[in-house]
């Protein structure tokens, strides 16, 4: 049993947005693990750019529009999402509760929001594939279900990751290649582990001689490359996206190597301290990309945010530390009212804008930032 403060018995009343949840989780979290789940790095300013990326945008409403027949409901990959947001993958999910991923399957399974499982996550795929199965048949309610990929250092066993994931029913395979020479200094609690990876050889950190503690070491080798992308390609006829590009010309060349999805990231601003918020490279990647979806994340907090970036281009967002902050506070529950409060403010505000459908949610829904186009 891994040694939690134990969440809430119940959502607290004046419970009412995720910043809500924000300010809650640190009484419910050991210092260390509130300090990992908010991690930055450097300064803080890609972290900080996310968010004021949102900020600087205005919305402009359509007058007398029409909302009849209305939805935030939208296809991807042939798959319903009940809103154009997915819960992030995040490693470790017992750090935050004792169900962990579990449980925010079961939450985005009660709301229709899609959850994009980490290759680090602490209860195996396959147990979360049944969680997912067992909610369903109690809920009537459905998510779609991704994996999300990190290479491992022997092929055979990103292969073996990848032959798992289709065999129990993951319907996206999302190869995140921003983190490979992230060094962390967090030390799992007792009783949490990556638990897709018992038994496989781990690229370990080790300084190399002359002091180098990336460039020569284990972590620098294992780093994706254009060749991995391909082969990747090759072994898997699920869709495939990639997580973590923000030049245009990088997402271009991974359209053209048969990529059917990009999600423009930075990681939340935790590991390249100084890139830019992953909004502001967002309508240069959509130009150059054309007709492929691309998702975005880090920073959305609300839903303005969430038609913010819609209005931007992208077909989706994904949202992490609030989802680890409401499972600390109030466990399944208060996932699922993170993301239920997500889903039910982007309905209020494209009614609100007058945006039936997110077709509707384009650039004249915006106001740009003064002194920017
Ligand atoms: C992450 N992120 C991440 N991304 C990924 O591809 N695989 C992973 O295992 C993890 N793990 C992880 C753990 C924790 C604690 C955090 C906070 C983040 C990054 C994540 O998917 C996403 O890109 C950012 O969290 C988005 O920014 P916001 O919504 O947290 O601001």
């Amino acid at each position: 049993m891994v040694d939690h403060l134990t969440p809430l018995a119940s959502i607290p009343p004046d419970v009412r947005t995720l910043a809500d949840y924000e300010r809650r989780a640190p009484a419910q979290l050991t210092a260390d693990v509130w300090a990992h789940i908010q991690d930055v790095a450097g300064t803080g300013l890609s972290a900080q750019d996310n968010r004021a990326a949102f900020d600087r945008w205005r919305l402009m409403p359509r007058a007398l529009a029409d909302l009849v027949g209305g939805t935030t409901a939208f296809d991807l990959f042939g798959e319903r999402h009940a809103a154009p947001v997915l819960v992030a993958p995040l490693a470790y999910g017992r750090i935050a509760h004792p169900e962990g991923e579990r449980a925010i399957i079961r939450a985005a399974t009660a709301i229709g929001i899609g959850y994009i499982l980490s290759t680090l996550s602490s209860v195996t795929l396959e147990e979360v594939a049944e969680a997912r199965r067992s909610a369903e048949a109690q809920l009537g309610g459905a998510a779609p279900l991704w994996f999300q990929l990190y290479l491992q250092p022997r092929r055979e066993d990103s292969l073996a990751l990848v032959r798992r994931a289709e065999a129990a029913g993951y319907h996206a395979i999302v190869l995140t290649i921003d983190a490979g020479v992230k060094p962390s200094g967090f030390i799992l609690p007792p009783g949490v582990e990556a638990a897709n990876l018992r038994d496989m050889p781990r690229a370990q950190h080790v300084a190399a001689a002359g002091g180098r503690i990336i460039f020569g070491t284990a972590l620098a080798d294992a780093v994706p490359s254009w060749d991995d992308l391909a082969w990747l390609r090759e072994v898997t006829q699920l869709p495939l996206l990639v997580k973590g590009m923000m030049a245009p010309g990088d997402a271009q060349r991974m359209v053209a190597a048969g990529v059917d999805g990009l999600i423009v990231s930075n990681h939340g601003g935790r590991v390249l301290d100084g890139l830019p918020a992953a909004l502001d490279q967002l309508r240069e990647i959509v130009a150059a990309v054309g007709d492929t979806p691309v998702l975005i994340d880090g920073g959305v907090r609300c839903g303005t945010d969430v038609v913010k970036a819609l209005c931007l281009g992208a077909h989706a967002v994904l949202v992490g530390r609030p989802v680890l902050h409401a499972l600390a506070v109030a466990g399944l529950p208060g996932a699922a009212h993170a993301l239920h409060l997500l889903r039910t403010e982007v309905e209020v505000a494209m009614a609100q804008l007058g945006c039936a459908t997110i077709a509707d949610l384009t650039l004249e829904r915006l106001v740009p930032p003064i002194g920017r186009t």
